[in-house]
């Protein structure tokens, strides 16, 4: 389907903050409960039915503030029938019912029982559960440092569709250290979920339910191995826009997408400040031109508009322009600065944020080579796997609680992966990239340069990094504070769901 949605016609929505159920000395309560609901995305698009935390897209969130536990209750009213076309061909998810959630706060330190593991997984009002399901309320301690998290849908096999579908939301954690900057606050710090949809005239969501000139052989419905909207939202809302006055403000980006990346870069260049990542502030603020954008990681930025009063400024995505300069997904958003300084500018963007101490003072337990690979089905379908293990094989990664190790991801596709760990938060080392022809023919790894150290931007904190193709991309953590089973995986959800997860335990010897 091919029609034109005006761009810039809808103002940016708000995120609203959730209110908690209650507070009491063991922390803040809060319920929230997935069900169905419709929404114009789109001045012009008729109503879309999606499905969202509390019936929102993207759901309220949920502001938290360090040391302060919260605790969720995620209550499942989905109807039984999935919104989009679920294929049952993997997993044997044919077993399962076609409707089941599970909530993963992305970026937190928890323990096993609270992470959102797949398969816990329930459905409408815990019907049904899956085989690692144990309690209906969540726990996030909210020791660490503050940052912005999201939570989304986590279900085994149709996490794609689950969060496609709507059910994704943003965390903010807070500290004492970061207020202490006085950096762009209240309405000054914008929230921004960006993902990509597609939509069919009558204003549904469209999701392929298989890929293009697929086989008559292949199932139907049939897993994709990648899905790129044509459409781009900001807060759930298409091409917004939004009214600034000529001051400091600080974005908090999220991609929120599938499978898309972005090449983030503003139109006129007014100049772009990444103050943070994944984990939380950088040590000094980066100026940059542009700033790479994989699923699921975070970026804080500050953008100055005291210079820009009058004008109006377009945040854009150079990927989709390499591909093709009228390629809609070149445009994500568009300021204004249009509104009048209320007050003095009084935020500060100070030189120095934050103190990262780095990981490489501490012992090494563990090098771990772990290796991306690229395979196929029974029905000749593209399926990515870590170290040529499928979900369901026994556990291979179990680093000790409290250790330090390297994982060194050998990419031996021809494309870069998002991969994330849950419950630690790394540092990059570097990439390093390899003769990926001769690898194929005969198992080597030759090296075809030095190690590259990562940007200036990437040296934070990260729990979700680009892994290039033909690279070995090296990341050092430290496994605590918490043992037990988690998982690790490609955040392409296309690549998550189809075999690109693996669980992983944390052993504490002491038990
Ligand atoms: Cu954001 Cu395991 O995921
Ligand atoms: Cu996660
Ligand atoms: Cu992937």
């Amino acid at each position: 389907m091919r029609y034109q949605l005006e761009k810039y016609v809808d103002p940016l929505p708000r995120m609203k903050r959730l209110q908690p159920m209650k507070k009491t000395k063991d922390g803040v309560h809060y319920e929230m409960t997935m069900k169905p609901f419709k929404s114009k995305l789109h001045r012009d698009l008729p109503a879309t039915s999606l499905w969202g935390y509390n019936g929102q897209f993207p759901g309220l969130i949920i502001e938290a503030n360090r040391d302060e536990p919260v605790h969720v209750t995620w209550l499942n009213q989905l109807p039984n029938k999935h919104l989009l076309p679920v294929d049952v061909s993997i997993h044997g998810l044919n077993q399962l019912p076609a409707v089941r959630t599970v909530v993963h706060l992305h970026g937190i330190e928890t323990k096993p029982d609270s992470d959102g593991h797949p398969e816990a997984w329930y459905t409408n009002g815990f019907r049904e559960i899956g085989p690692n399901f144990s309690r209906k309320t969540f726990t996030y301690p909210n020791h660490q440092r503050s940052s912005l998290l999201w939570y989304h849908d986590h279900a085994m096999g149709i996490t794609r569709l689950n969060v496609y579908a709507g059910l994704a939301g943003m965390y903010i954690l807070r500290d004492k250290q970061e207020k202490e900057l006085n950096l762009p606050s209240g309405e000054y710090e914008v929230p921004l979920m960006i993902t990509d949809k597609s939509f069919q005239e009558d204003g549904s969501l469209f999701y392929p339910s298989q890929p293009d000139g697929a086989a008559a052989s292949l199932p139907n419905p049939s897993i994709l191995p990648a899905f790129n909207g044509d459409t781009i939202l900001v807060n759930g809302k298409v091409w917004p826009y939004l009214e600034v006055e000529p001051r400091k403000y600080r974005f908090r980006m999220l991609n929120a997408s599938n499978t898309r990346s972005y090449r983030l870069q503003l139109d006129p260049n007014i100049g772009l400040q990444q103050i943070g990542s994944d984990g939380g502030l950088l040590r000094n603020a980066v100026g940059m031109e542009e700033i790479h954008f994989h699923p699921a990681e975070r970026i804080d930025v500050i953008i100055d508009f005291s210079q820009a009063g009058g004008r109006s400024i377009l945040l854009k995505n150079n990927l989709g322009q390499d591909a093709d300069p009228n390629d809609d997904t070149s445009h994500i958003m568009q300021f204004r600065v249009t509104k009048g300084l209320k007050n003095k500018d009084q935020s500060l963007l100070p030189a120095d944020l934050s103190t990262i101490p780095s990981l490489k003072q501490n012992n090494i337990s563990t090098i771990r080579y772990l290796k991306l690979v690229g395979s196929s089905d029974q029905f000749g379908r593209p399926l990515l796997l870590l170290n040529n293990k499928h979900w369901h094989d026994p556990v291979t990664e179990k680093p000790k609680l409290g250790a330090t190790e390297v994982w060194a991801f050998t990419n031996t596709t021809n494309f870069s992966h998002p991969i994330h760990i849950h419950l630690i938060q790394f540092q990059i080392l570097d990439h390093q990239p390899f003769d990926l022809e001769r690898y194929n023919a005969d198992g080597h790894i030759t090296f075809t340069g030095p190690p590259k150290a990562p940007a200036a931007n990437q040296r934070g904190w990260k729990d979700t990094l680009e892994v290039p193709a033909a690279n070995i991309t090296r990341v050092i953590a430290k496994f605590a504070p918490y043992s037990g089973e988690f998982v690790w995986h490609c955040h392409i959800l296309e690549h998550e769901d189809y075999d690109m997860m693996r669980p992983y335990i944390v052993e504490d010897d002491e038990q």
